[in-house]
């Protein structure tokens, strides 16, 4: 409510309660009614002068926001300002805030290590090493315990004799981490030195519905407690079976939340996606989680539309433990601050989501399907070469966002068809501590 209409009601209020009072009919409904009206109104945001035009300035989410002194906006959600998008200082605070203490996803255990091979990655500037001890893969930093020298350089390879040898002194390591061999370190000048003292360093790390996740917070990171409001969200489509057929990789010159927030709005769908609004109506999204970590919801699927395809054609049958709801719809989830879980009728679309730099993000894409139903590459095709047609769209406007941000103009307000970009501005400002 503006502070004109506001006035207005302490105005309108005046005579009712006069009429109440020499009436003899003051009841404590009135007094209640009238006390509400008068409530104290908000004070009046101050105002600024610029080239002759005057502006409202509104604390919002502890930053400050400025809008015409005409406008009613001031009850509208803004987004953050333009520093949270290009700051170093920003991007370092939300390592220490973020990223050093969030559940990370490095993609489909399947496809990162094997008995007897290794992988490595590299995650907020951590070099990692995925081995798999026999049962489990385990993540481990890819740096040796002697004098810290990367151990495998390549992106992945085959152990050699069970052990990773160190290119430098030529320490090792087997699959389980340990330090399996030190030469020359048994001498009376190196008493006390103890081989279980010197294996690896493992990283927190969990296998969630066929997905690898790790957390550098070894103390106090609980991956179920930190998952429960998702945990069995994706059970219908039986994740955990599912392989990736489509992989598509992304170089994106835009700031990492930017992309989280034009994944949750279909706002622009009818300008930048005129073929994914053939399939889905813009304005069906609904969202089923609403605080915190994680976010989104469903979108319907248009009559006559199978699935998110070029042809609007599912690529096979829609998986079976599906509700006949969830076989008309396809849901748009977000999980802070790595990933996008995208379930359809017949298939599962995935995003991972890597900052590199203020500016910069890496996306890997991948599609996932039941590995017992026969899909011929020509369908496979269909479903990726759409959401290709489509991640690149978006990319776009957000590297034109990003561009954008140079100009460091006052944020402007999100539409109503904008519900969920202030929760994740919410949230991301409360882990932030800001
Ligand atoms: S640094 Fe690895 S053995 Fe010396
Ligand atoms: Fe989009």
């Amino acid at each position: 409510m503006s502070v004109l209409e506001q006035r207005k009601i302490r105005c309108d209020a005046l005579p009712m309660f006069w009429l109440n009072f020499f009436g003899g009919k003051l009841t404590y409904f009135a007094l209640w009614t009238n006390a509400k009206k008068f409530a104290p109104a908000p004070p009046e945001p101050e105002e600024t002068s610029i080239s002759g035009n005057r502006y409202k300035n509104v604390i919002f989410g502890g930053f400050q926001n400025r809008y015409h002194s005409s406008s009613k906006l001031h009850a509208m959600k803004f987004g953050l300002p333009a520093k949270y998008y290009r700051d170093q200082a920003v991007f370092d605070q939300e390592s220490e805030r973020i990223f050093d203490r969030s559940w990370v996803c490095l993609g489909r255990v399947d496809s990162l290590a094997n008995p007897g091979g290794y992988r490595t990655v590299q995650v907020e500037n951590r070099p990692l090493l995925l081995l798999h001890d026999g049962e489990r893969s385990r993540v481990f930093y890819n740096v040796c315990r002697h004098r810290q020298a990367i151990l495998c350089t390549d992106e992945s390879g085959s152990l050699n004799g069970d052990c990773v040898q160190c290119p430098y002194h030529a320490w090792a390591y087997s699959a389980t981490g340990d330090l399996v061999r030190a030469p020359n370190m048994q001498s009376s000048e190196s008493e006390g030195f103890r081989s279980e003292d010197f294996g690896l360093v493992e990283v927190a790390s969990v296998t969630w519905n066929g997905f690898l996740m790790v957390n550098f917070n070894s103390e106090g990171c609980c991956f179920g407690e930190d998952y429960k409001a998702v945990l069995n969200v994706y059970d219908p489509w039986d994740l955990q079976r599912l392989r990736p057929r489509a992989r598509l990789e992304y170089d994106v010159g835009a700031n990492w939340k930017l992309l989280f927030q034009n994944y949750s709005e279909c706002y622009h769908c009818p300008t930048v996606h005129p073929v994914l609004s053939r399939l889905t109506p813009y304005k069906s999204a609904s969202n089923d989680l609403l605080a915190g970590a994680f976010l989104g919801g469903p979108m319907l699927l248009s009559d006559g539309v199978e699935s998110m395809t070029l042809d609007g054609k599912a690529v096979a049958n829609p998986i079976s433990t599906l509700s006949p709801s969830q076989q008309k719809q396809v849901g748009y989830y977000t999980l802070f601050p790595t990933m996008f879980i995208s379930p359809h009728p017949d298939y599962v679309m995935v995003h991972y989501v890597s900052r590199q730099s203020t500016d910069h993000t890496r996306v890997t894409c991948e599609l996932l399907f039941d590995p017992d139903v026969e899909i011929a590459e020509a369908d496979i095709q269909r479903a990726a070469g759409f959401w290709d047609t489509t991640n690149r769209q978006d990319w776009h406007v957000c590297e034109l966002v990003q561009r954008g941000m140079v100009a460091d103009l006052p944020p402007g307000p999100y539409s109503p068809l904008e519900p969920v970009l202030p929760m994740i501005d919410r949230h991301y400002l409360s882990v932030m501590g800001a």
